[in-house]
């Protein structure tokens, strides 16, 4: 993956974000849908990873086939929200490794205070995808993934389902290395660090929280 950004915009992730964004939606329907979303984002947030081949038989020859190279990916969850994201992937790659690092955004000065953090082992030689579906200022997610790389990561992406310029330029300047991929880049932030449009808290919506 070379660029740092790649929107999504196949029409079903769009439709499926759209019904998201309505504040009708209900929490059942919100999380079914963010599961959904997130095996299609998946699909984009791995393509290019390497593989090998290997000879097996089909009932009708032997054949050289295609199967993914190296130590199994590592997945970690910005907590708590990131957990939406992480339900979906893990169903289409089961053998995830799977971390998770709990950061809140302070009220007042909306920087990330960290308190919790649980990584995989060996995360030099995976693949990590960092997950959290809002990247607003981009604090949380730039934080997290400074302490992923303290841990040893060295080839991370970054997943999420909305990002707003701010957060993807904070992104790019602390992680240029890093490439995002989202389902929208929304028009901005508003004085509470929100998305604009967005979908408002992810977490109050899939958790049914207020
Ligand atoms: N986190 C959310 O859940 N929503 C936003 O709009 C911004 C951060």
């Amino acid at each position: 993956m070379t660029e740092h950004l790649t929107v999504v915009d196949h029409p079903l992730v769009q439709h499926k974000l759209s019904l998201m964004r309505d504040k009708g939606t209900s929490t059942a329907s919100f999380r079914a849908l963010l599961r959904e979303i997130s095996l299609l984002l998946a699909y984009e947030v791995t393509r290019g990873l390497p593989v090998e081949m290997r000879q097996i038989e089909t009932p009708v020859c032997s054949m050289d086939a295609p199967f993914l190279e190296g130590k199994k990916l590592a997945l970690v969850s910005i907590l708590r929200a990131g957990n939406g994201l992480l339900d979906g992937i893990l169903e289409l790659i089961p053998a995830a490794r799977v971390g998770f690092v709990g950061l809140y955004r302070d009220p007042q000065t909306l920087e990330p205070v960290q308190y919790y953090s649980k990584l995989p082992a060996e995360l030099e030689d995976r693949m990590t995808i960092v997950v959290d579906p809002m990247l607003a200022t981009g604090n949380s997610s730039a934080a997290a993934i400074d302490l992923i790389k303290a841990s040893g990561a060295k080839n991370i992406r970054f997943l999420c389902l909305l990002a707003s310029p701010e957060g993807i330029a904070k992104m790019k300047a602390a992680h240029p290395d890093v490439p995002i991929v989202t389902a929208s880049v929304d028009e901005r932030l508003d004085d509470h660090g929100y998305i604009v449009p967005g979908l408002g808290d992810a977490g109050d919506r899939m958790f049914g929280t207020k």
